[in-house]
Order: C-alpha cells, then structure tokens, then sequence
C-alpha cells in the first residue's frame, strides 16, 4: 500500500510519499518522495515560531511542496486515487493554526480522491523517526523482542519519558513541569545573542569550549541541575534558564560587555549543555534500570545534539558493565540526522500503524486539530 503523509504542526511545511509491504513480521517501507519546507528564516526575526506567520506560510508552502514530492517520485495528481490507500496527516500536538492547514489540505485531497485520513500523534512520528536509515528502503521489525522500550522525548515543545510495553502502547512516565528541553536552548540562545533556533548554535559553542583549557573564570560559571535526584521521572528547565539570566546579568553588572568576548558565551553554553544534557541522561538511565528496558529511542529536535548523544552511549555502556545479564539486550537508536527534526517521513510510519490498527475515524469531521495531544 501506498501513503501520502503531511506534517505541518510547527515551521516545517513537509510531505512524504511511502510504499509499505509486509512480509510475515517485516514492514517494509520504501521511500517515494520525502520533502520539507522550513520556515526558519521567517522567524528568526521573531527569536521565535510566530503562529500567524507559520499558517501564512504552510497556506502558500503546502501546494508547492506537494507538487515537488509528487514530480520527484514521479506520480501524477490524477492517479492518488488509483495508487494511494491514506493520507496520514499531523493533528496534534503543536500549533494549532499551523496543524489546521495541513488538516484541511489532507481533507481536500481526501474528499477529492476518495481517500481515508489516519490522524497521527507528532510525538508518535517522533517515536517512530529511528527507523529510516541511510537510503530509500527501510524496515520495522514487528517481532515483540524490542520491548519494553524507553522512549526520550526532546524538542521545542515537550520533554517526555514514555514507555513502550507493545506497539502503539504508551505510558508518559515523566515530563517537564514548565520549559522544555528544546525550549531552554532557544531562551539560553537569545539570552546570549545567539540566533533562532537556539539548540544548534549553543551546542556548537558548547564542544568549542570543550576545547578549551579550563580558566578560574569557568569557577564562576556553575549552574544548577533542576530535579536531577527527585524520585519522579520529571524535568524542569524554567529554573535553569532563570539562573542563565542572573548569571549574564551579575557578570554584566562587573563587566557590561562581557558578551563580547566569545570565550565567556562558549563557556557558559557548555555548562548550560552540561546541565541540561546529564538531568536528561540520568533520568532515562534511571527509567532504564527500573523498568529494565531493552531499547531506548531518543526522538525530537534535541535529539541532534550531539553531547547528549555520546553521554547516552556512555552511560549504556557503563549499565552493561555493571549488570551485563540484565541488559545484555540493552540497545539504543537515535535518527539520522536529517529526521531529528519535523519531518512527514516519521508521521507515515506511524500512520502505517495507526491504519494497520484501524484507529482512525471514518468521518471526517471527527479530525481536529489538537494542540496539546497527549500520546
Ligand atoms: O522537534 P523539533 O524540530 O520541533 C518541535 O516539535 O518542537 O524541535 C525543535 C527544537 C528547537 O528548540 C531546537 O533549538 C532544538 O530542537 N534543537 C537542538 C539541536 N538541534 C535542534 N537542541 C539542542 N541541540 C541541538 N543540536
Ligand atoms: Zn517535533
């Protein structure tokens, strides 16, 4: 079967073909065409997403995109019905301006052509963006031997630990109680001058400074790690990014240029990342040995980050070295880059379940556009 996948919940404008064939146990998928449009530019102004702006933007974008992926993979318009069986499209959470649009194109095309709309969870698609690798063929191997699964959910919205008993079986263990992950990178950016979106740039600034030799100056650079040993599963960056505030504005106060001098914005980057980086990690660990999971994903914008990363294959490998038995299955998977953002990819596989399982709605009035989904 084939499925058309639209995503729009935030300032990507992205639509992606797919061809699924099951073999026994094995989904496999081919890629047909896979576009995004990003909006970065236009809101870099802002510092932020501007709402408003990002429907503008999908109105004029969704068209154009569509007629590229279609060209690309080389199906014309007239034939979706003939060779499409879903369109699985984003309706929740996000903006909800933004995940309208999508919603609305997909129902036109769907009332056009004949076809039924999967509505799909965005932090799903996240969950689900680990599986395309290098390449246009991928597979989903529906053997239960994965579970139970961990999943770390970080982007500019939520920061969330699910777990993962069965397919499309979730249960959010933990989440932030006020930022989110990606959300504290992009305030900390601004507070430090740094453009839109902050995730990439702080992080950048962050392995320079791991370069760097260590100076008494660092001393002064110390911040908190908010809940790092509470018993729960939960976050919070608000704290966080309040002592970046007062950390910039007490070394303004001595020096009121202190920006300007790039060492002092790498070296509070990187203790900021290192903040951020080792709550994240010790609480997936801890969710990890409690509920001895065998594969963890980590999913959503932050999750390009490239410290995080290896922090997380650190503290694996020193699970397996103090309880091999146990987590000898112990794996974990990160996208490829190109998927650690919004993308329409991510949003068909998890359609392709969601349809498998036939959870979506026959009537097209029953799809809405969902701001605060929940998974
Ligand atoms: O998943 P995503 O593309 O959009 C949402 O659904 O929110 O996530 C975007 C977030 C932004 O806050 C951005 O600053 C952050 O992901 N991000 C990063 C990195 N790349 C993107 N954060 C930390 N390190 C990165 N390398
Ligand atoms: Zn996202």
């Amino acid at each position: 079967m084939k499925i058309l996948a639209i995503e729009t919940s935030c300032d990507e404008t992205a639509i992606a073909l797919v061809e699924v064939k099951n073999e026994g146990k094995k989904a496999k998928f081919k890629i047909l065409g896979n576009e995004v449009s990003s909006q970065i530019d236009i809101h870099k102004e802002y510092g932020g997403v501007f709402p408003a702006l990002a429907k503008r933007e999908h109105l004029k974008n969704l068209p154009l995109v569509f007629s590229k992926v279609l060209k690309k993979a080389k199906i014309q318009e007239k034939n979706l019905n003939k060779e499409f069986t879903a369109i699985t499209v984003t309706t929740g959470p996000g903006l909800e301006p933004a995940l309208w649009t999508g919603i609305v194109f997909a129902k036109e095309l769907s009332i056009k052509y004949n076809i039924p709309i999967v509505p799909v969870n965005h932090m799903e698609g996240h969950i689900f963006s680990i599986f395309p690798k290098k390449g246009k063929t991928f597979t989903v191997d529906l053997n239960k031997n994965i579970f139970p699964m961990l999943s770390l959910l970080v982007s500019g919205g939520h920061t969330e630990l699910i777990l993962i008993k069965d397919w499309m079986k979730y249960k959010k263990i933990g989440q932030t109680r006020d930022d989110a992950a990606g959300e504290a990178f992009d305030k900390v950016a601004r507070m430090l001058e740094l453009p839109y979106p902050g995730g990439p740039e702080i992080s950048r600034l962050a392995d320079q400074a791991r370069k760097l030799r260590i100076t008494n100056y660092e001393l002064l650079i110390k911040l908190p790690r908010p809940m790092i040993y509470s018993k729960d599963y939960d976050f919070s960056f608000s704290g966080l990014k309040t002592a970046v505030l007062y950390l910039i504005r007490d070394l303004k106060e001595k020096n009121p240029n202190i920006l300007e001098d790039i060492e002092v914005k790498q070296k509070i980057a990187k203790e900021f990342e290192n903040a951020v980086v080792e709550t994240l990690v010790h609480k997936t660990i801890k969710a990890i040995k409690q509920y001895k999971i065998k594969t963890l994903v980590v999913g959503g914008g932050v999750s390009a980050n490239t410290y995080l990363q290896e922090q997380t294959q650190k503290e694996i490998k020193n699970i397996w070295k103090s309880d091999f038995l146990t987590f000898k299955d112990l794996k974990s998977y990160f996208p490829s880059r190109a998927l650690t953002g919004d993308n329409a990819l991510m949003i068909a596989i998890a359609g392709y379940f969601q349809y498998k399982n036939k959870k979506y709605p026959k009537r097209l009035s029953f799809i809405k556009a969902k701001g605060n989904l929940s998974l």
